[in-house]
């Protein structure tokens, strides 16, 4: 497998709430990019109107995962099939690859990601 590789786009956790979009703008089943003020981002998904956030970084290659294919609560990169739990981040290829998750709420129409 090798080793996994860096994302250098993934947020720093510093307790912020930041409002990031209208909820209606990503629609069940869909993921999105959010990129935030600071140049990092992540994947956001709507799971049947439940929102979940993971780093938008396959630690294989680094393929976007807002990109790829959505099944159900799981997300397949796009480039080589890894899949990963979006409500989680963990990686079913391997555990040592899974991607950290973002708490996400929504209030009057808007996501908050938590990071
Ligand atoms: S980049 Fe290879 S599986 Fe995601």
């Amino acid at each position: 497998m090798g080793k996994p590789r860096e994302n250098k786009k993934k947020p720093q956790r510093e307790g912020r709430v930041v409002t990031v979009g209208k909820a209606e703008s990503v629609p069940p089943g869909r993921g999105a990019t959010v990129k935030l003020s600071d140049g990092t981002e992540v994947a956001v998904f709507n799971i049947d109107g439940t929102f979940h956030a993971i780093e938008n970084f396959c630690p294989h290659k680094g393929y976007p995962l807002a990109d790829s294919r959505l099944r159900g609560p799981f997300v397949e990169c796009d480039w080589h099939g890894w899949m990963f739990d979006v409500r989680s981040g963990v990686c079913f290829r391997d555990k040592r690859c899974s991607v950290e998750s973002y708490r996400v709420e929504t209030e009057d129409g808007w996501i908050k990601l938590h990071v």
